[in-house]
């Protein structure tokens, strides 16, 4: 027996998605040998439409891709990139993983939350003050570890990073963002918002210089480099890989 999720997607008589994000995600079904494996850029074009994955999102992923509902949304509630509340202009992402939470992490969202919450109630995770989607709306969550332990700790919005912070800079970012301001991050591209985004997630990139030369950029840090440098200046060197190492075979599919 089939439950209605198992079963294949109708077109709704309105649509949210329109022929251009229609042919977008067909562009994406072409880009792979099995046309399945475009769900994940597809779901953040589904965002960078919505501001979330709705269920109208899902329907409109198994009706391009054929699958079921089911599939989807087994795909979208397991990556926490796929948000099911519609978030704000912009998403602040703190990482209060071990090492930022004990370098003062755990202390940037408490305050964070505790500013941006109403009427002495402070603002959960994945909370939005404001009118999702519109300017100055901002969503707050906490994040695992963001993989720039060496700057911790840090934070990102719509995941561009803003390291070594402070609850007294985090709390001026916020502030900044709610006034409509796009501060600079700290390498990287210039911050837009949350569905600009997402469209880059999803493989669809502004065709301008300038971005291409921020995202280009170098982005390694004397931080970064430590350990490398340490062991240049001990003359460390790590055994070199035998010509013949055995390979573990591989079954053939
Ligand atoms: S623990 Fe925060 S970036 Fe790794």
């Amino acid at each position: 027996m089939t439950t209605p999720s198992q079963q294949p997607s109708k077109k709704p008589e309105t649509d949210p998605f329109g022929p251009e994000i229609e042919e977008q995600a067909q562009q994406l079904a072409a880009r792979y040998p099995q046309a399945r494996s475009a769900l994940l850029p597809m779901l953040h074009l589904v965002q960078s439409v919505q501001g979330y994955v709705s269920q109208e999102g899902i329907a409109f992923c198994a009706r391009q891709l054929d699958l079921t509902e089911a599939e989807v949304s087994a795909v979208a509630t397991f990556y926490t990139m796929y948000k099911r509340k519609p978030c704000g202009e912009h998403l602040v992402s703190v990482c209060t993983n071990t090492l930022c939470a004990a370098l003062g992490g755990d202390e940037i969202y408490k305050r964070l939350s505790e500013h941006l919450g109403e009427d002495g109630k402070p603002l959960g995770h994945e909370e939005t003050v404001g009118e999702p989607g519109e300017p100055g709306s901002i969503t707050l969550e906490h994040a695992e570890c963001l993989a720039a332990c060496d700057f911790g700790p840090v934070l990102q919005v719509n995941y561009e990073y803003f390291d070594n912070q402070t609850p007294e800079k985090a709390v001026e970012l916020v502030d900044a963002l709610r006034r409509g301001e796009k501060p600079q991050p700290t390498r990287g591209a210039p911050l837009t918002d949350f569905r600009s985004v997402e469209r880059q997630l999803a493989g669809f990139f502004p065709e301008d210089d300038v971005f291409r030369s921020d995202v280009d950029s170098p982005s390694q840090a004397v931080e970064t480099l430590r350990g490398a440098q340490l062991a240049a200046d001990r003359g460390w060197t790590a055994p070199a890989m035998p010509d013949d190492a055995p390979l573990p075979e591989v079954e053939a599919k």
